[in-house]
């Protein structure tokens, strides 16, 4: 939830830090904050707002110091402002922090009882002066290991000292954090995408290890405060991929790129030449397993809702799926048979990898439906289906979402098939017509201008709602969560047959609704289920796929007609205006697309 960046140079730190930041951005941005070593001095600045605001109120070129950490900060304990923003320092330390601390309020106590005093409303300070307080008797590693120990919650955290001006400690505990290797100087950061512009050569912390960064050397440390041997991975420089190009917004070039994406994780698991589903080295036979849950938070756990319907269209497979931060505390039954799927873009959502952490504890088999290959919650799992999407920067999901129920659909497919659940002609068939997704997504895509027009409705009507059935009510419940996070106006996603058990009470002259009525199976049934909402004032925007028949109904305010595909892939497409429409709302509003207000990219705490 927080972006934290470190370095350890031969040289001046604060430009390196501050742009580091920006790329961090994405992962919080409601304030900021630098600190570096000095002359034998903590330097520490920070303010509340974006990086820029940083740098308009502190003269950072002039910031000296070889050694520094740096931080971008969503706030969990204590109201956004200059005094609550990271580093916190104390006379002798200076501290960044991502995640949370449980046990803050019975350390505060003490720590003031030791005579330490608190400037801020946050848990990190605590981190600061039990630290102090332990180098008071202690030599470095042992003060960092007694700490740790002490401390209950999550955390990945940069420190460093007045009174050892050459070294960086980094720790990790549930929220994620990377060491980079630089010429003459090396780095602490939230992930790779923070170190990318520095360095390719990246090491990743786990759970309860710690490290001591210098400028010219990494030494890795166990909980016990044992010297640890960490590989070091060498991450492809895709540079362009992080750029936004001559696209407006990252989320702008992400959905156009969506054909291209799709393209990548279809050559991926499918072979062309034979209609074949490869997913090589599947570590089970398809034999010990009987049961499906998939798990996943926000846009993920649609990708679950949307794989459950296939899974359970293709296959016998008893499949359920949870919201992970409902998983995680829910009295569940563990059993050997069961398969967990774990569905996240970044793969470092704290309740995604606490639902992990907890199957794990249970000897569960699992399977993670991830973009971010060496990600916590990749690391963790028996098996990757990475979605190859390549890196998503705009807070709003859109081709991670499109590319995390393609593998899923690839995969009840593939099940399917090994468990003779799908007759092989149907089966090749349904292979074959993935060959055209990418190229239908692109004709999905051409319909920007009757999307622009539509938006403003949405924008000044008080709520909306977002209809359909069977496989289309996934995507409704995702065009819903688009237009919430980007606009911050109400939209509901709602089970269209369901609306008459309440929900109609909210229809009103002029309000919009937006129903997604394939001509699939349940075409017939959600078009009287418009006609419902028409007939007590609604507007409908209808988003239906081309046919020669005639749609039987009329005072329906816009239809959009998407390309035609068989029907296990029309939810892709249906998507595609969706998004759209979220985008061009916001756009209308002149909100910040790629960052909007309260969220953040990975939330990695609870
Ligand atoms: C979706 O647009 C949101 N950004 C959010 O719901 C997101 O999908 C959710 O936080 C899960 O993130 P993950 O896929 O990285 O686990």
């Amino acid at each position: 939830m927080c972006g934290i960046i470190g370095i350890s140079s031969n040289k001046s730190v604060s430009a390196s830090i501050i742009s580091s930041l920006k790329k961090l951005e994405y992962r919080g941005y409601d304030s900021a904050g630098i600190a570096t070593l000095f002359e034998g001095e903590i330097k520490e600045l920070k303010s509340e707002g974006r990086v820029d605001t940083l740098e308009q109120n502190f003269d950072l070129k002039n910031l000296k110091g070889n050694i520094g950490i740096g931080h971008v900060r969503w706030a969990t304990h204590g109201i956004p402002n200059s005094v609550n923003a990271h580093p916190h320092s104390s006379h002798n330390v200076s501290v960044v922090h991502n995640g949370i601390i449980e046990n803050s309020t019975i350390l505060k106590k003490y720590l003031i009882g030791k005579g330490h005093k608190f400037k801020s409303q946050t848990d990190t300070e605590v981190i600061v002066h039990l630290i102090t307080e332990n180098l008071k008797t202690r030599e470095l590693e042992e003060a960092i290991t007694s700490t740790l120990k002490q401390l209950h919650g999550s955390f990945a955290l940069g420190i460093v000292f007045k009174d050892i001006p050459d070294l960086i400690v980094g720790a990790r505990r549930g929220s994620p954090l990377a060491v980079g290797y630089g010429p003459s100087e090396n780095y602490l950061g939230s992930d790779s995408y923070a170190l990318k512009s520095m360095t390719n050569k990246i090491t990743y912390l786990d759970d309860g290890e710690f490290c001591i960064i210098k400028k010219d050397q990494v030494v890795f440390f166990n909980e016990d405060g044992k010297n640890i041997n960490k590989k070091i991975l060498e991450l492809s420089s895709d540079e362009a991929s992080y750029e936004k190009g001559d696209f407006k917004h990252f989320m702008a070039k992400e959905i156009e790129e969506q054909p291209n994406t799709i393209k990548t994780g279809i050559k991926e698991y499918v072979d062309k030449t034979n209609s074949e589903i490869n997913i090589y080295n599947f570590p089970w036979n398809v034999n010990e397993i009987n049961s499906i849950k998939l798990i996943g938070c926000g846009t993920a756990y649609h990708s679950c809702l949307m794989a459950k319907y296939w899974f359970e269209e293709l296959t016998q497979l008893d499949v359920s799926i949870d919201i992970a931060s409902e998983f995680r505390y829910r009295k569940n039954r563990f059993k050997k048979d069961n398969l967990y799927i774990f569905v996240s873009q970044s793969g470092e959502t704290a309740d995604t990898y606490a639902a992990l952490d907890l199957c794990n504890k249970n000897n569960m088999k699992t399977c993670a439906v991830v973009n971010v290959i060496e990600s916590s919650i990749a690391r963790d799992v028996n098996f990757v289906l990475p979605i190859h999407c390549g890196p998503e920067i705009g807070v709003a999901s859109t081709k991670a979402f499109l590319g995390q129920i393609l593998i899923l659909y690839i995969l009840a497919l593939k099940l399917a098939s090994l468990r003779k659940e799908i007759n092989n002609k149907n089966y090749k068939e349904k292979v074959k017509d993935l060959q055209n997704l990418p190229s239908l997504i692109e004709k999905s895509l051409l319909i920007d201008n009757d999307i622009q027009a539509i938006s403003s409705t949405f924008n000044e009507a008080k709520g909306s709602m977002f209809l359909g059935r069977g496989f289309s009510y996934p995507i409704a419940l995702e065009g819903a969560l688009k237009l919430k996070e980007l606009s911050y106006v109400h939209a509901e996603g709602y089970p269209a047959g369901e609306m008459k058990h309440g929900p109609l009470a909210l229809i009103e002259d002029g309000m919009p609704v937006v129903v997604l009525a394939p001509r699939d199976s349940y075409y017939k049934k959600t078009i009287s289920n418009m006609q419902e909402v028409i007939a007590r004032g609604a507007k409908v925007l209808l988003i239906t796929n081309k046919s020669k028949d005639e749609i039987v109904s009329e005072n329906i305010w816009e239809t959009i007609e998407v390309e035609n595909t068989n029907d296990d892939l029309l939810p892709f497409l249906l998507t595609i205006p969706l998004q759209k429409l979220a985008y061009y709302s916001a756009l209308k509003k002149g909100y910040d697309i790629d960052k909007p207000r309260n969220l953040a990219k990975s939330v990695t705490v609870e």
